[in-house]
């Protein structure tokens, strides 16, 4: 999949389009108390990334004659900040994001409202909020993106989860994939039949993008 972007980057921000040059005071800050999060290689990729996404999912609901709006459904692993949510959530996607941390949860949702996305996190362990989630008949086969940034030794145990809650058409991202506890996950996205991978070099790491198909 080609991503471009017609918006040109700054190269010493991060985001600059519309509301969301604020971003840029969060990184710096999550960057001073060493709070990891994404590189701006990567956080341009995930901008670029979602604005596509939902630019497809509109055109695809003026092909079905449809006009409800019915917002991106998507569930990221790993919540720090809420620095990679607000990203994910910036073109309007509805997004849930799980960290087992406390005060990350609090920081995030605060940062959320700030910056008036549709997102919250939750207190969860999330390899096993997922498998809860995957148990819901609602919630299967009715994501639209999934985003791991937790735990890598973790990303290989809740892959069969991420595929079960996946819409078909829907994506699995995934960072840090070049971590050799990533190699069993790697593994899983290169070798299965119901997904169509691509790895992407940024910030001198490797960043996966699945189509479930
Ligand atoms: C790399 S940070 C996430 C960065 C964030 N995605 C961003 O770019 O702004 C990883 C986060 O995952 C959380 N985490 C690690 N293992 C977890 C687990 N098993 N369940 C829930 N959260 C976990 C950590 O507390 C940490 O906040």
């Amino acid at each position: 999949m080609e991503i471009k972007d017609e918006q040109s980057l700054d190269q010493n921000t991060n985001l600059l389009p519309d509301r969301f040059e604020t971003l840029k005071e969060l990184e710096l800050s999550c960057r001073k108390r060493f709070i990891p999060i994404l590189g701006k290689e990567k956080a341009k990729f995930l901008y670029d990334f979602v604005k596509k996404l939902n630019i497809e999912s509109e055109k695809d609901k003026i092909n079905n004659d449809e006009n409800k709006k019915i917002p991106l459904k998507i569930l990221e692993l790993g919540t720090a900040s809420g620095y990679s949510g607000i990203i994910l959530a910036s073109k309007g996607a509805k997004l849930l994001s799980l960290d087992f941390d406390h005060v990350s949860v609090k920081e995030a949702n605060e940062n959320f409202k700030k910056f008036n996305v549709n997102a919250e996190s939750k207190l969860r362990v999330a390899e096993d909020y997922i498998k809860e989630l995957s148990r819901i008949k609602e919630e299967v086969e009715s994501y639209d993106l999934i985003f791991l940034d937790f735990s890598k030794k973790k990303y290989h145990e809740v892959f069969p989860f991420c595929l079960k809650l996946l819409k078909k058409g829907g994506y699995l991202l995934a960072d840090n994939v070049k971590s050799v506890y990533c190699m069993p996950f790697k593994h899983d996205i290169l070798n299965s039949r119901r997904l169509k991978t691509t790895l992407y070099t940024l910030d001198d790491d490797e960043f996966s993008v699945s189509k479930k198909n």
